[in-house]
């Protein structure tokens, strides 16, 4: 579907269909997602049979290339965070005579952490589970503020989840970009990083019944108090080496 705006055309959905080529390298396989920014496919590189994941920005949110840019640019500059995805390269589709970019990265196997917390039981984690999901979050996160930049839209369409014994492997996706100073953006971050935590032991409704180490965590989601115990992800990070833990029960 298209519609004139200006002098862009305005997409709200490509559909690329399975088998389509794009810049006559990569071969769609299926769609992965959507959101505010464009669509997500995981494709084949038709060469190497190695598959990877294509982002199609819609023409209207990337004016100039200006989102897709500066998205490409800040994962390059973060490549060596682990918990980001690697970003490949850069190309064109041409969809119903429009130029599209569509940035290259690799595919993420695994599930979004939202499918994750629907499939347990009770559609929650044990809180010191998400003690441990919340430890590795900070962990990554803390890596990227410590080179001056955030993410920007972290919650949990966004964390690619993988799972080994304790361990969580994760995979960030979707950076975005604020207007605010660089410092109030990585404090959106560590109030994002608990609201998440937050949510993966039941949100709101099992409040009540959340041990009180996790409760001291949560501040009841008040984000003056959050910042004011955890100013940085560092900080964040530390206390959770550090505390003491009671166990499960309220
Ligand atoms: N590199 C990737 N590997 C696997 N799945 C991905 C990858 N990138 C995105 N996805 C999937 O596509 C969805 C949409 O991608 P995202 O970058 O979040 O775009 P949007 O801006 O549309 O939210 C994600 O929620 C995730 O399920
Ligand atoms: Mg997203």
């Amino acid at each position: 579907m298209k519609k004139r705006l200006g002098s862009v055309q305005k997409v709200s959905s490509f559909d690329l269909m399975p088998d389509r080529m794009i810049a006559k390298k990569y071969r769609v396989l299926s769609q992965l997602g959507a959101g505010w920014e464009g669509e997500v496919y995981k494709i084949l590189e038709v060469n190497t049979k190695i598959e990877r994941a294509a982002k199609l920005f819609f023409p209207q949110r990337n004016i100039r290339n200006k989102t897709s840019k500066r998205n490409a640019q800040k994962l390059h500059k973060l490549r060596y965070c682990p918990i980001l995805i690697q970003y490949h390269t850069e190309e064109e589709l041409i969809y119903k005579k429009m130029p599209v970019t569509v940035l290259i990265s690799e595919y993420v196997e695994g599930q979004l952490l939202s499918e994750f917390l629907k499939s347990l039981p009770g559609k929650r984690m044990d809180p010191y589970q998400a003690l441990h999901l919340l430890y590795a979050l900070v962990k990554g996160v803390e890596e990227i503020h410590l080179l001056n930049e955030y993410h920007g839209d972290l919650h949990t369409d966004n964390i690619i989840v993988n799972k080994f014994g304790l361990r969580f492997e994760l995979k960030l996706v979707d950076l975005f970009h604020h207007t605010a100073p660089k410092n109030k953006t990585r404090q959106i971050d560590i109030l994002a990083l608990i609201q998440i935590f937050h949510e993966c032991m039941g949100g709101q409704k099992w409040y009540a019944k959340m041990p009180q180490p996790a409760k001291y965590i949560c501040c009841g989601l008040k984000g003056s108090l959050i910042l004011k115990k955890f100013p940085t992800a560092s900080q964040l990070r530390e206390h959770l080496e550090q505390m003491e833990w009671m166990g499960t029960g309220a």
